[in-house]
């Protein structure tokens, strides 16, 4: 089958239907080693701060959920993070975090320029939200090489009913542009099953990707959080998002796929499953353990307790059990040639 080539309804229909996903997932674990071969790529995500202006209906950490206790790491904080983290073997640092004015962009410059300063072998990725060109401007100048922010969902109506009225879907796209003219590495993504989410919705977030072409795609399954208003819906599949990384791997051969925490929440294997059917990139936690359980965006998050410590052994265990392999490099995407970028 050839994805690329499918009408709009034709792709909604195998976007419904479970009777291609075997050939699917096949098929897009032919294309990943086509390109990548059976390399995984490690991304050490710190989870920098979990207060958030924002009011996101599906988050946990959203401005409105008053039971939560609020955390903000300093700079030495994260600057500690990454030592481990680079003493692990990590190449990538993603410092994410709510949106949260408190982090000037100064701040943020300096956390940035200090990274980069100590180990200029690794890329800093930043996920800290929508913000104006100038700040996205400087924290490149500051030596920012990537930045990742999922648009959520393509259809404004659709995003009308997952964001309170102030957030604007127009804005968040724009944002993405942005920084791709200002040379990022831009990855972008979406949740699926999230309420009221339909196939032809899901059709229009591939259709949005194809404009954008990011290098970078993250998606996982909705899940649930019991202190916001979507408590009650269902999450999203196990199956869906398999069959969703499986279509991206198709229409975006050399696209960074992560294998998400949200799709390692809904099952024990699910990560596993994820690269299998086409993702190759997993994201080790390493937020300091005792913030980890404050950065709950949805129920049950994995790799908060104890067993968090050892996220990197578990992963890199859980990606050669998958028949694929670790490595320890910036994993720059397909084609990526360091001379066009500025370090
Ligand atoms: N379930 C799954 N994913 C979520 N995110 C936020 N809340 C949830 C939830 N309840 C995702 C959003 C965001 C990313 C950091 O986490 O897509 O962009
Ligand atoms: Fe965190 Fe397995 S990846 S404990």
């Amino acid at each position: 089958m050839d994805i690329n080539s499918l009408s709009h309804k034709e792709l909604t229909e195998v976007i419904t239907s479970g009777a291609y996903d075997r050939e699917l997932a096949a098929e897009a674990d032919r294309v990943r080693r086509k390109y990548y071969g059976t390399d995984v790529y490690l991304r050490g995500l710190i989870e920098i701060c979990n207060v958030c202006k924002n009011n996101c209906l599906y988050c946990g950490i959203r401005r409105d959920n008053a039971g939560l206790d609020r955390y903000r790491l300093t700079p030495e904080n994260i600057l500690a993070c990454c030592e481990q983290g680079y003493g692990l073997g990590l190449r990538t640092f993603v410092l994410q975090g709510g949106e949260d004015p408190y982090y000037t962009d100064e701040m943020i410059c300096g956390i940035v320029s200090e990274i980069k300063s100590h180990w200029p072998d690794c890329a800093v990725t930043l996920s800290l939200g929508e913000k104006e060109r100038e700040s996205y401007a400087a924290y490149r100048d500051a030596g920012a090489d990537r930045y990742l922010l999922r648009h959520e969902t393509a259809n404004d109506e659709h995003y009308a009913r997952l964001h309170p009225a102030e957030m604007s879907p127009i804005h968040r796209k724009n944002c993405l542009f942005t920084l791709k003219e200002l040379g990022y590495q831009v990855g972008s993504g979406f949740m699926v099953g999230s309420p009221w989410q339909t196939a032809e919705n899901l059709a229009e977030d591939l259709e949005f990707l194809r404009e954008l072409k990011p290098d970078m795609i993250g998606i996982g399954p909705f899940v649930p959080h019991k202190d916001t208003p979507f408590r009650d819906f269902a999450g999203g599949t196990l199956e869906l998002t398999l069959r969703m990384v499986s279509i991206l791997r198709l229409m975006f051969p050399t696209a960074l796929i992560p294998s998400t925490t949200a799709l390692g929440t809904i099952h024990p294997q699910g990560r596993e499953m994820g690269l299998k059917a086409g993702a190759n990139v997993v994201m080790p936690n390493l937020s300091p353990v005792g913030v980890r359980k404050l950065y709950e965006l949805y129920d049950n998050k994995i790799c908060t307790g104890e067993e968090a410590a050892e996220c990197l052994v578990c992963l890199r265990r859980r990606i050669k059990s998958a028949g694929y392999e670790a490595v320890v490099s910036r994993g720059d995407v397909y084609g990526y040639s360091s001379s066009s970028g500025n370090f």
